[in-house]
């Protein structure tokens, strides 16, 4: 029987699957194990079952030697130092596939809510505001014959460029395999929807340059990772008035503080990183990372290794 340290609880029934063959010790609060609180449950486990929040590097598997597998409950991996863990030889696991239509649904929603200014809207109603009906009154943006843009080609990128045919968007592409060049992308687009891993190659992938040759009418929407992302850029963009609006599931930093320069920027919907959060997805996910962590304590290949 080998230890495995949860860094949140995990109210799924894979846990059980788990807890039926290792013994497992579970950070019970909601907010992340602070770093030297994680180190040290860490020196006592075989495995790790992280989220995206928990950080992991090389100095920390040097000073949590025990660790032997790491399973991330996410697809995204950008939390783990994957090069320092696969040259300890340490097995990292993720969660492909069973997230991708709840993703692409926030990012569709983030992209009506956005066009459509629901979040506008319902503050409108609730604050009294409600002003008679106006043939101007609260206008936005078509989807119909509209072009949607979408930067990264993976699963999630391809769930969204379906729903966007679904309402009659013209679809393109960017990738760094297929698909047109990011410029003409940026430039021809209606609705802009990032789609990348967050890597040194993609931090900062939208820049002041990349707002700047999209459309003042067009909509800017991030599901990815907040690191894809210069925020400074963004909030000047809308501001002054480079694109019509933006819609985010994710920042940086998460928690986004209410006090954050960003929030005080026009047309802005963010929700708290919730892209995988449905009840069937994220207990398909907990399945995922538990069938990681089980194969590896057996000494067998996880189903999903990254690295
Ligand atoms: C992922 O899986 O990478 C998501 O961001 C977690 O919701």
């Amino acid at each position: 029987m080998a230890r495995v340290f949860l860094c949140r609880e995990l109210p799924f029934p894979a846990l059980d699957r788990l807890s039926s063959q290792h013994d497992v010790d579970i950070w019970e609060e909601r907010t992340p194990p602070p770093p030297d609180a994680f180190l040290a449950r860490a020196q006592q486990a075989d495995a790790l079952l992280t989220t995206v929040t928990d950080k992991v590097d090389g100095a920390f598997l040097d000073q949590a030697p025990s660790v032997k597998a790491i399973a991330n409950l996410a697809v995204g991996t950008d939390n783990i130092d994957l090069e320092a863990a696969k040259q300890r030889g340490i097995p990292v696991g993720n969660t492909p596939g069973v997230l991708t239509d709840a993703t692409a649904d926030i990012a569709f929603a983030l992209l009506l809510a956005v066009a459509r200014r629901i979040v506008e809207g319902d503050r409108e109603v609730r604050e009294d505001r409600w002003a008679p009906w106006h043939p101007s009154h609260m206008l936005g943006g078509d989807l119909a014959d509209q072009t949607l843009g979408i930067i990264g080609w993976g699963r999630i990128g391809q769930a969204m460029a379906r729903r966007g045919e679904g309402f009659g968007m013209r679809v393109v592409h960017h990738s760094r395999s297929s698909g047109i060049p990011l410029d003409e992308l940026l430039e021809t687009s209606d609705y802009v929807s990032l789609h990348t891993p967050l890597t040194p190659e993609t931090r900062h992938l939208m820049g002041a340059e990349q707002f700047a040759r999209m459309k003042p009418t067009a909509y800017f929407v991030n599901t990815s990772r907040g690191g894809t992302v210069d925020q400074v850029a963004l909030r000047e963009a809308l501001e002054n008035g480079e694109i019509a609006g933006a819609g985010l599931d994710v920042t940086d930093p998460e928690p986004l503080p209410a006090d954050d320069p960003l929030l005080s920027a026009p047309n802005l919907v963010v929700v708290p990183h919730v892209g995988s959060a449905t009840v069937r997805t994220r207990s398909r996910m907990a399945d995922l990372a538990v069938d990681n962590l089980l194969a590896a304590l057996a000494g067998e290949e996880m189903p999903n290794r990254v690295a």
